[in-house]
């Protein structure tokens, strides 16, 4: 079993892994992109980075504050590396910076750039309707509240926050020339120079208060899904010479090297959804009519609950399609037969099971709730993988690591977006709730959503993976079948809801 061991220089190096990893990786060749899982199973797993920042993706958050940043304002008699990592040109940060406007205090490690080359001035990581801009510049920052350094924080689900700046080419940027004109020292990988201090802050846009934030990954092996990602709507403009300067200063080579492999190029392609939404803190301008603002986390800790230790009966009565998400209606009409049989059944059933769970029952229930991250909880990638390692080696199957890695965290990640309303609920994460709950009850439902889910994978094209997904809304969509709220309505995650509970 691989397993991460730190040296120090991984502490400031992200991109570094790969060394005490034992596996190179690059951005084209045979040890390019489409061969990372190879050696790092997560990269073809869930809620990867970078993705496109789509339209239709925005949902409007009203809880969104501007991002502050404490001691980004260096003074020149500190000295900051300047390395190349063989991978990205980086900044080493101090640990007195940070941003304070998070759920925890996230520390400051570094400053890494993405670009594109002299013929192509396309090279961000995040792209926005499709467009990509010149380069993509990432501060990189980990939850110092909860863990002592970044190498303990960045394979846990709360580890990490990234702030991404876009790119574009424009104007002279003064504040990238107090890192630019040293570029020269550091023409080959593993070198380094120290130049001063100066307000970080300049760097990044003016305006910190409109942005977008999903729950998304490192870009770069071994691609953990740990980063809460901020990427500011406005990109930063450095000068065509800047850029070449970025683009062309740089190789992938050591200084003893025969053969210079020049470093551009280095960003990855945009990744799946994976039922995630992109929370926006604004919402005017070009394109934003009509974005939808996000359901309250209140409702969606009620609908959690409700499948957690719910009476799942109330759901047999209100219909199983329901659960499904828009555009099944037609799905539903097909199935009524099913929906009828699995009601009579469970009216047939005694009904003193579900209403005097056994001691057991209660038992599992709560393991469950705290399981699946009503309670605060972390992940930690490095012990699902070496537990789902060990499970497929006694079964000789270590080939499906990459697939069996991402159905064991999919669900509990979904789960905890959906929570913090960066996700849709995905149709399996409810069945992997449903599977905790020891009851005929469940049993059906699940058996149920499982035809279902086969059955929209055949009649539509739904997230290749994880099949469709309830989607929430600020305001009625398609997806809320249309019935008079005097009929009572037992499943809120069904109706818009507004912030107001
Ligand atoms: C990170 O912290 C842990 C626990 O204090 C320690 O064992 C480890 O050596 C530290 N790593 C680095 C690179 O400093
Ligand atoms: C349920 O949990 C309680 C307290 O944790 C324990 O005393 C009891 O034995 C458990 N019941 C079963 C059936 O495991
Ligand atoms: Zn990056």
């Amino acid at each position: 079993m691989r397993c991460l061991s730190f040296t120090p220089i991984a502490v400031l190096q992200l991109t570094l892994f790969s060394v005490t990893h034992g596996a190179k990786w690059t951005y084209s060749g045979p040890q390019g992109e489409p061969h990372w899982t190879e050696h790092y199973p997560y990269c073809g797993g869930a809620f990867q980075s970078p993705i496109d920042i789509k339209s239709e993706l925005l949902r409007f958050d009203p809880t969104l504050h501007p991002i502050e940043l404490q001691n980004y304002n260096l003074s020149p008699n500190e000295q900051l590396t300047l390395g190349n990592n063989g991978h990205s040109l980086q900044i080493s940060l101090p640990s007195k910076m940070h941003i304070s406007s998070l759920l925890h205090r996230y520390t400051a490690a570094q400053i890494h750039f993405h670009w594109g080359s002299s013929s192509r001035p396309a090279g961000s990581e995040h792209t926005v309707n499709s467009k990509q801009y010149a380069a993509e510049m990432h501060v990189v920052h980990y939850n110092s509240d909860k863990y002592p350094n970044i190498s303990l924080a960045v394979d846990k689900s709360d580890g990490l926050a990234v702030l991404g700046v876009l790119i574009e080419v424009g104007e002279f940027n003064p504040a990238f020339d107090q890192f630019l004109k040293f570029i020269s020292g550091v023409k080959y990988i593993g070198q380094k120079v120290q130049v001063p201090g100066f307000n970080i802050r300049t760097l990044l846009p003016v305006r910190l208060d409109e942005y977008y934030r999903y729950d998304g990954s490192l870009t770069t092996p071994p691609c953990y899904p740990s980063v809460l990602w901020t990427v500011f709507r406005n990109p930063v403009a450095i000068s065509q010479k800047q850029f070449l300067s970025l683009a062309t200063s740089l190789s992938s080579s050591y200084a003893q090297d025969s053969a210079l492999m020049p470093l551009h190029s280095n960003y990855r392609k945009p990744q799946l959804p994976d039922s995630r939404v992109v929370l926006v803190s604004f919402k005017e301008g070009k394109g934003l009519h009509g974005t939808l603002t996000v359901t309250s986390p209140l409702t969606r800790k009620r609908v959690i609950q409700q499948l957690l230790v719910g009476d799942l009966a109330d759901l047999a009565d209100e219909g199983l399609y329901q659960l499904l998400p828009s555009g099944s209606q037609k799905l539903h009409a097909g199935k009524r037969k099913d929906h009828k049989n699995w009601q009579s059944e469970i009216v047939a059933k005694p009904k003193q099971q579900s209403l005097n769970p056994s001691p057991w029952k209660k038992n599992q229930t709560n393991r469950d709730v705290g399981k699946l991250g009503l309670a605060e909880d972390t992940l930690c990638y490095v012990s699902v993988e070496q537990r789902v390692f060990h499970q497929l080696r006694q079964s000789h199957a270590e080939n499906q690591l990459v697939q069996n890695l991402r159905n064991a965290v999919f669900p509990e990640l979904n789960l905890k977006s959906y929570l913090d309303c960066k996700s849709d609920l995905a149709l399996s994460t409810i069945r992997h709730i449903l599977r905790g709950r020891p009851s005929d009850e469940a049993f059906e439902l699940d058996r149920s959503l499982t035809k279902a889910l086969m059955n929209q994978k055949t009649t539509s094209t739904p997230n290749k993976q994880n099949g469709p997904m309830i989607k929430h809304g600020g305001r009625p969509s398609a997806a809320v079948p249309k019935k008079p709220l005097s009929h009572g309505y037992p499943h809120p995650w069904l109706l818009p809801m507004e912030w107001e509970d």
